[in-house]
C-alpha cells in the first residue's frame, strides 16, 4: 500500500506529488540534488532516456515533465517501488511518457515488458542514475555496472547524469569513465552544502566501514570533513571518530556529467 503522496518543491516548476512504497525515507537529500540537477539542466535531458534504480520514480517523473523529453524508462529491482512509481507517474500526469520495469540492472524480470527496454537499445539520448554504494570494493562497483550496461542503449553524444558524492574525490570519479571506457567525464554539475554522512543510517555506516577497508588496501584516501572542525579527515579517521563519539563526518552529494563516446 503506497504512503500518502508528499509535495516535493521544485524551483520555477509545479511541485511533484510523490508517494513512497517504504515510508518517508525514500526521498533522500541525494534524490533532491538529482531532482534539482534535472530541473536546472533541461538542455541535457532531451529525447528518450533511462533511469537506472528509479525507486519512487521521482527522477523519471521529473524528467518526463520537461519539454523535449519524449519518454523515460525507470529500471528498478524492487517490485513495490515500481508499483508506486507507476502511481506517481499518473499522479503527475506523465504516465503516457514514462514506463517502469522490475529489472535487475538492465535485465527485466520474467513477465516484464521486454519490448519497452529493447526499443531504447542504441537510441537513448540520456541516462540518469543515483545508484547505491557497492560493498566490498571501492564503493563505485554499481556505478561501473550502470555505465557498462548503458553502453548498449546510449547513442553517441548521449548525456549521463550520475550521482557520486564528494568523499570519493575527483580522481576516483574521473577514473570511472576511463575504467568503463566509452565515456568522457565532463565534471560536476551540482553540489549540495555540507551534509552529515549520517552514521545512524545503516547503509552509510556500512559504506564508511568499506571505505576504511579500501583505503587500507589501496592507499588512496576518501575525503570527508571532520564532524565539527574545519579540516578534512580520511575514512579511517572518520570511522575512529564515529567509534569514539558516535559522530558523523560531513560530505557533499554531487551530480556529475559524462557523455557517451564512440
Ligand atoms: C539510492 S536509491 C535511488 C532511488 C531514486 N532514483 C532516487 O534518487 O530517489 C537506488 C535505487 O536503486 C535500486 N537498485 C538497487 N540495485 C538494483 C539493481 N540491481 N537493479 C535495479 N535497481 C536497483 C534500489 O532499489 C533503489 O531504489
Amino acid at each position: 500500500m503506497p504512503h500518502k503522496p508528499a509535495s516535493i518543491e521544485r524551483t520555477g516548476l509545479a511541485p511533484l506529488r510523490i508517494a513512497s512504497a517504504h515510508g518517508g525515507t525514500s526521498i533522500t537529500a541525494a534524490s533532491r540534488l538529482c531532482l534539482s540537477t534535472i530541473d536546472r539542466h533541461p538542455d541535457l535531458i532531451q529525447g528518450r532516456g533511462i533511469e537506472w534504480g528509479s525507486g519512487t520514480g521521482i527522477l523519471t517523473v521529473a524528467a518526463a515533465t520537461h519539454t523535449g523529453v519524449d519518454f523515460v524508462l525507470g529500471l528498478e529491482l524492487d517490485a513495490a517501488e515500481v508499483a508506486v512509481a507507476r502511481t506517481n507517474a499518473e499522479l503527475n500526469g506523465v504516465a503516457d511518457r514514462t514506463g517502469f520495469l522490475i529489472s535487475d540492472s538492465y535485465d527485466p524480470l520474467p513477465g516484464q515488458d521486454l519490448a519497452t527496454l529493447d526499443a531504447l537499445r542504441g537510441s537513448s539520448t540520456f541516462l540518469i542514475a543515483n545508484p547505491p554504494t557497492s560493498a566490498g570494493d571501492d564503493g563505485l562497483g554499481w556505478r561501473r555496472r550502470v555505465l557498462r550496461g548503458a553502453l548498449a542503449y546510449l547513442v553517441l553524444g548521449a548525456e549521463v547524469l550520475l550521482q557520486v558524492s564528494r568523499q570519493y574525490g575527483t580522481s576516483r570519479t574521473e577514473r570511472l569513465a576511463a575504467d568503463v571506457g566509452g565515456y568522457a567525464y565532463k565534471g560536476a554539475l551540482e553540489t549540495t552544502d555540507w551534509v552529515r554522512f549520517d552514521q545512524s543510517r545503516y547503509d552509510l555506516r556500512e559504506a564508511l566501514d568499506w571505505y576504511a577497508a579500501e583505503e587500507l588496501r589501496s592507499g588512496e584516501p576518501y575525503t570527508f570533513l571532520h564532524p565539527d572542525e574545519d579540516r578534512e579527515v580520511n575514512a579511517t579517521e572518520a570511522r575512529r571518530l564515529r567509534e569514539a563519539t558516535d559522530a558523523s563526518p560531513r560530505t557533499q552529494w554531487r551530480m556529475h556529467r559524462l557523455t557517451r563516446l564512440g
